[in-house]
């Protein structure tokens, strides 16, 4: 049986074994093992991809957006809005500041952050908006200005599953005051361990950040921030750099794969794909139900966006045992599959206790919880497995429209 994993980062990393093992000797011969030369490139080779003055690395994405916000003054008695449907490190970095993350529903169709409802959760705390570009399309930026712009939000995005993507050709991450990037080893751009950064053009807030990462620590024992260490490696900054020039061809990798994943479901019977005009992210009318016929919605890339992928994610309409049993079927034909999310940010038993306000209305990202499945896309897949995959899927839908 041909089997198809979600990932496999072996495939990546092999044919660059040369390079990168060079690049591991360099730093060992350095004896420089934290932030360095080799950090201080890659910063400015990401930064440059992103449009902006300044990269600033940290030891994680997590950290990249703890970081980000406790440099724009985000503390106790704050609001921040961040989508309900996304990773935790969105919403976890938020209230380990002492901060509230106010929960706005999502859009069915890009999954992205709920503009309408954002405005309505805007309230005299709230001091900044944090999109998150899930998945790896862009949030619908203009509006999210827009909103930022009427009640004096900063906005710091979460760019994490989405280096190289645009929104109406403007870099995800280089967008907002700052932008916050993964490069934990299932990203577009994946480490070798845990890594991020965090872009800005903002030259102050990047010198505070460079602090912060360091115990807000300048020059040595001197320390004017209490930050932490955030620092990134040598080695990830190193052995990053040898994938960076690749970073192209793994997207394109991916944009062909979501095309000939999507062309060869749209004509089965119950497969639809979501309609742009149906998205309820940029204040457009409420998403249509899918129909008690859907099998299975489609994602859709939107052409004002360059997405680049990092999941391609379909929605089993119809509650989460129906979803469950297409991930249980893929799996014995070996096609893995997973669920990012199988919960809400509301419904984590560490956020049962934030104020109603910040947990009501967020019905579409509950719904998406018991609907989606990310099938894999990733830019080693062979035409082979693409060819499984498409009927194993078909299999399943077919079976079920009987
Ligand atoms: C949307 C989102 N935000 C933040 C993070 C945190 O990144 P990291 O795992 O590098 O800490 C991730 C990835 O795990 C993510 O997917």
């Amino acid at each position: 049986m041909i089997n198809v994993p979600l990932l496999d980062t072996r495939l990546q990393n092999e044919p660059l074994r040369g390079e990168l093992e060079a690049a591991m000797a360099r730093v060992l011969d350095s004896g420089g093992f934290l932030l360095g030369p080799e950090v201080e490139a890659l910063e400015a080779e990401v930064a440059a991809l992103c449009e902006c003055r300044h990269g600033v690395a940290m030891a994680s994405g997590t950290d990249a957006l703890l970081v980000a916000l406790t440099a724009i003054g985000i503390g106790p008695g704050d609001e921040v809005l961040v989508p309900a449907f996304t990773f935790f490190a969105t919403a976890g970095s938020v209230a380990r500041l002492g901060a509230v993350p106010v929960f706005t529903d999502v859009c069915p169709v890009c999954f992205n952050l709920d503009l309408e409802d954002a405005a309505r959760k805007i309230t005299r705390q709230t001091r900044a908006i944090l999109p998150v570009h899930l998945f790896g399309q862009a949030a619908e930026m203009d509006g999210i200005q827009e909103l930022a712009d009427q009640h004096g939000l900063e906005i710091i995005e979460d760019a994490a599953q989405a280096i190289g993507a645009r929104y109406r050709d403007r870099p995800c991450g280089g967008i907002g005051r700052a932008g916050c990037l993964s490069f934990y080893p299932t990203k577009n751009l994946g480490g070798f361990g845990d890594g991020g950064m965090v872009v800005t053009d903002d030259d102050d807030l990047a010198a505070r950040m460079r602090q912060l990462r360091n115990h807000g620590m300048e020059p040595r024992y001197v320390h004017h921030h209490v930050g932490g260490n955030y620092r990134l490696d040598a080695l990830q900054g190193a052995m990053l750099r040898v994938k960076l020039p690749h970073l192209a061809d793994y997207t394109s990798a991916r944009q062909r794969h979501a095309r000939q994943l999507i062309d060869g479901l749209a004509g089965l019977p119950g497969v639809e794909q979501a309609r742009a005009a149906d998205c309820g992210c940029a204040l457009q009318q409420a998403a249509r139900e899918a129909g008690s016929a859907t099998r299975l919605v489609l994602p859709v890339a939107y052409p004002h966006n360059h997405h680049v992928w990092n999941q391609f994610t379909v929605r089993v309409p119809g509650g989460a045992a129906r979803r469950d049993a297409l991930r249980a079927h893929l799996a014995t034909h070996g096609v893995a599959s997973e669920i990012y999310y199988p919960l809400t940010l509301d419904q984590q038993p560490c956020f049962t206790d934030l104020p109603a306000h910040a947990r009501d209305g967020l019905a579409t990202a509950h719904r998406l919880a018991t609907e989606v499945l990310s099938l894999p896309v990733f830019p080693e897949l062979t035409a082979h497995q693409i060819e499984h995959l498409l009927t194993a899927v078909a299999g399943f839908v077919e079976g079920a429209a009987d």
